[in-house]
């Protein structure tokens, strides 16, 4: 399996996934990682214009599942940052979209609030299957959980953005 961690540092979910089997893992961030055996890290901005063939090319092509545990700096308030990490969701996705292979898989950190409705419904389009999932690990007091969307269907993308 070909995973890319968006959002990597400090470390925890690439370790995750080397342990888990995954034969090539590339994991990216603003900031440093420490290394992690078994892993590429790439430190840098994953919307670096360059990023989709750097990763292709240290994948040795498409990638089977698209990471992204990314935040960005909190202000606070709730509805900014809502707004902020969906912003961020929906590009993380459009890279998906990018560097997947068809079958893909794709999760996502999004914040409970309603505003991810116009990603879900691309997501519902891009994916055979789209769900969330609030892990044990996430805090219940916290507004934090994943979508997670398996089964890339490049295709009917193709088709839904071309009727659109
Ligand atoms: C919650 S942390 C990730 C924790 C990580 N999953 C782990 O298990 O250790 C979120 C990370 O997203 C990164 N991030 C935010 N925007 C980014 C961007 N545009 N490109 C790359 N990384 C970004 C931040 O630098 C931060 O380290």
């Amino acid at each position: 399996m070909r995973v890319v961690d968006l959002g990597a540092a400090p470390g925890g979910w690439t370790q995750v996934i080397v342990k888990r089997g995954a034969n090539r893992v590339v994991g990216v961030d603003l900031l440093p990682v420490d290394p992690v055996a078994g892993a590429e890290i790439i430190e840098g901005d994953f919307t670096d214009p360059d990023m989709p063939d750097r990763l292709i090319s240290l994948l040795d092509g498409k990638a089977d599942l698209v990471l992204s545990d990314m935040a960005p700096n909190t202000t606070g308030h709730a509805p900014t940052d809502h707004m902020r990490i969906i912003g961020l969701a929906e590009e993380a996705l459009h890279f998906a979209f990018e560097i997947l292979a068809e079958g893909g898989g794709f999760v996502a950190k999004v914040f409970q609030g309603g505003s991810e409705k116009a990603m879900l419904e691309t997501m519902k389009q891009a994916f055979s299957e789209v769900r969330h999932a609030k892990p044990p690990a996430s805090r219940k007091d916290s507004s934090e959980l994943y979508v997670v969307a398996t089964g890339f269907r490049p295709e009917r993308l193709r088709q839904a953005q071309a009727t659109a």
